[in-house]
């Protein structure tokens, strides 16, 4: 299968502050010069905070790992667990189709995705909130037939159980991961036939299903904030490590790329190409708009995490140039810019409503002081 950047991309991206940290602190486990091997976690960090890796977050992480692009670009189109498109802003769902799920039915949970998701593999279910593919054998073959959901096992499937959890997600719900059809973990089907005895007081879930409950970052999209911070290599507690990946000196600016950097980024550039979902396709209730900014003056609404200059531009257009109206947007609304924008799924995932909210009232976010300390968006 060809694996290449998508078409459209956002035109920027930034680890949020505390994925920042966790990220710099990754660096540290790795000899001096050898910081390209951190490039896994950290292009997996991106994904997991945005859904999916697009050529700013590649270039990111190269750039935080002094590595030419197409070295990153490699390892990104190499390996099928990152994806190279949007993804559903809820889940995206990978259903395994090898051997044992097929025999146990994975045909059945393809076809629920079908009908519920979208006609194709990738493609954005109508409200953008979900996307599915086919992967191959995720090692859970004694619960077949399954599915990964964000980092984690729906086992033991069924077209109905597996027909409930999409529209529990949809919905908004986290349904809980594991065996869904009562199975402990992965017993034989009648029950134990041996140590028996363990079966009197053992936690609620395995320990996997425990893990990602306790987690509860089963589908949401990660920011650093979550505990406990995988970095034991400095210590187990969150504060000890950021405190640790605080203290190293500022990163030196970055040099000059090299002339094969730059040839082969031109020739990673992806052509323009129209928007897939068009305005008139979608009939929500417009929100209000203006036909220029209260006093001349319009907010800077690239304080809000997602919007660059040129989105911003197409906020304006739109008739949009103020904090307060992107915050009174109602869902209906949102759905509405949000079919005028290029990637579906956007608002709702970095959050503008709560991001407008805050900043129409005065305070301050967490990205808006990022990008003011760093002078980036200073009109
Ligand atoms: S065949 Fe599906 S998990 Fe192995």
């Amino acid at each position: 299968m060809l694996r290449r950047l998508h078409p459209e991309q956002p035109e920027n991206f930034a680890f949020s502050a505390a994925n920042q940290q966790w990220a710099e602190a990754q660096v540290t486990k790795y000899p001096e010069g050898r910081q390209a091997s951190a490039v896994i976690p950290l292009l997996w960090r991106a994904q997991e905070q945005e859904g999916w890796l697009s050529r700013p977050a590649i270039e990111s992480v190269a750039d935080m790992l002094d590595m030419a692009y197409i070295r990153v670009l490699e390892v990104a189109s190499f390996y099928f667990m990152f994806q190279l498109q949007p993804v559903g802003s809820v889940a995206h769902i990978q259903v395994c189709g090898t051997t044992s799920c097929m025999i146990c039915g994975a045909e059945d949970l393809i076809a629920v995705c079908k009908e519920k998701i979208a006609a194709k593999p990738h493609e954005l279910s109508a409200d953008g909130k979900l996307s599915w593919e086919e992967v191959e054998c995720l090692g859970s073959c004694t619960n077949a037939p399954m599915a990964q959901i964000g980092k984690d096992y729906y086992e033991d499937l069924t077209a109905e159980s597996f027909g409930k959890i999409i529209d529990d997600l949809s919905s908004g719900k986290v349904p809980v991961p594991g065996p869904q059809n009562g199975r402990y973990a992965a017993e034989p089907l009648k029950g134990l036939t041996s140590l028996s005895e363990h079966e009197a007081g053992k936690p609620e879930y395995n320990a996997s299903v425990e893990l990602a409950t306790g987690l509860a970052d089963t589908v949401k999209r990660i920011d650093g904030t979550e505990v406990p911070v995988l970095t034991p290599w400095l210590g187990k507690d969150g504060t000890q490590a950021g405190a640790s990946a605080a203290a190293k000196p500022p990163k030196a600016p970055a040099a000059p790329k090299p002339a094969a950097k730059q040839a082969a980024e031109a020739k990673a550039k992806p052509a323009a190409k129209k928007a897939e979902v068009q305005p008139q396709d979608v009939q929500q209730d417009a929100p209000e708009t203006l036909t220029a900014a209260r006093n001349g003056q319009p907010d800077d609404l690239k304080l809000l995490k997602g919007v660059g200059p040129k989105l911003e531009q197409t906020l304006n257009e739109l008739g949009f140039y103020h904090f307060d109206q992107i915050a009174a947007w109602t869902p209906e609304q949102v759905a509405w810019v949000d079919a005028r924008l290029k990637f579906k799924g956007r608002i709702e995932r970095d959050g503008w409503i709560e991001q407008a909210a805050k900043l129409a009232a005065g305070e301050e976010t967490e990205f808006a002081k990022r990008a003011k300390s760093e002078g980036k968006y200073d009109d």
